[in-house]
């Protein structure tokens, strides 16, 4: 039977458990994507905490993205080493490291050298290919950061979530019209890297669900898994619209993407790993060990107290403090209101 706390090893990378960071936005980052000290901290703190594993906040892959502010960005080569520093403090104290890629959205410039986002409907095929090449490129530059795995961030409605959502694309070339085109894109992200990177590990965080009209279902997400695996992806983070669900009652609603991630991880050979309001030692537990999902991850129990996981292995904690209220959504550093 697996055990919540135990090592994993999986394609290059030494998991310390299967309870990992899932990707938490700071907010911090200087304009043009740089880490600050701020933002060093944080990881610091998150480090000591035993966590299986960390995906770091998204990283935009492009420096014509303004989609929200504080943006870390692996978008120029000049940016390697601030994030070469920011692996190191967490390979010092032996927590593998993965940084979530990301695109907000696509700004066109202008001629008088403003920028204008454009839709997903809107993109030229060779904005499109630019795209995809950013994403690559951001990759190989992860590796050469030290990074053990980079994530595409292809949930909650960013660029890529959008673009392989039939309500938003409504293409009629090669990259819309059905599933399979409206996935391309993602395969040809992750066939990329995986053809010009040595041994990252290569995941996704997808959508279950777009949990709107018209949008993806749980069966295309199905077919979406299977579109990543064929292309090479070595796990799968499940989450879902509506990611951040406000007031998690524990043994009640938490884990509330679980039954979908089941569904996942049922049809398709990688690891799932599964996100959305875990909030005790014992709902992580069963599902470790009574479902085929192979990791669960966490974001606000982490801001409330970086190190609950820490304390969960010594024993002083099963439940988190976090009550979900989202207050951190909107205070400075995304630091919990409660902390002091
Ligand atoms: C302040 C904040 C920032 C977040 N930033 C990201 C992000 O950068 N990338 C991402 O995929 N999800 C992000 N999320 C969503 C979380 O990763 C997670 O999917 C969601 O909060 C549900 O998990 P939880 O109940 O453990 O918080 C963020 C959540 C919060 C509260
Ligand atoms: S502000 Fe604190 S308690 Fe509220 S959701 Fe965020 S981490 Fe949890």
């Amino acid at each position: 039977m697996k055990q919540l706390f135990e090592e994993v090893n999986l394609n290059h990378i030494t998991f310390r458990n299967r309870i990992l960071r899932s990707a938490t936005w700071e907010g911090i980052a200087t304009p043009d994507g740089g880490i600050t000290e701020v933002g060093y901290k944080i990881y610091e703190e998150l480090a000591k905490g035993q966590l299986g594993g960390i995906i770091t906040g998204f990283t935009s892959v492009a420096d014509n993205d303004f989609y929200m502010d504080g943006m870390m960005r692996l978008s120029r080569d000049e940016l390697i080493d601030q994030h070469a520093k920011l692996v190191k403090l967490l390979h010092k104290e032996n927590t593998p490291v993965i940084t979530q890629l990301a695109l907000g959205g696509y700004y066109r410039q202008k001629v008088n050298g403003s920028f204008k986002e454009v839709t997903v409907n809107d993109l030229t095929e060779n904005e499109i290919e630019e795209i995809i090449q950013k994403f690559i490129h951001a990759a190989i530059r992860a590796e050469k950061a030290g990074y053990d795995g980079v994530q595409i961030h292809i949930a909650h409605f960013f660029f890529l979530s959008r673009f392989v959502s039939p309500a938003v694309n409504q293409r009629t070339d090669m990259y819309g019209g059905n599933n399979e085109n409206r996935f391309r894109i993602v395969k040809a992200i992750v066939e990329g890297i995986k053809a010009q990177t040595k041994k990252l590990h290569v995941t996704a965080k997808i959508n279950a669900s777009d949990f709107i009209p018209g949008g993806l279902e749980i069966e295309d997400s199905i077919e979406l898994s299977k579109t990543l695996v064929a292309s090479g992806i070595d796990s799968i983070e499940v989450s879902g619209n509506g990611t951040s669900v406000s007031h998690i009652r524990t043994g009640r609603n938490e884990g509330y993407f679980v039954p979908y991630a089941q569904q996942i991880a049922n049809a398709v050979p990688v690891p799932i790993i599964v996100v959305g309001g875990f909030r005790s030692k014992d709902m992580m537990e069963s599902v470790i060990q009574t479902t085929n999902i192979d990791f669960v991850s966490i974001s606000r129990p982490l801001l409330r107290e970086p190190d609950w996981v820490k304390q969960l292995a010594e024993g002083v904690s099963t439940i988190s403090k976090c009550i979900s209220c989202n207050a951190c959504y909107n205070s400075p550093s995304h630091r919990c209101v409660f902390r002091k």
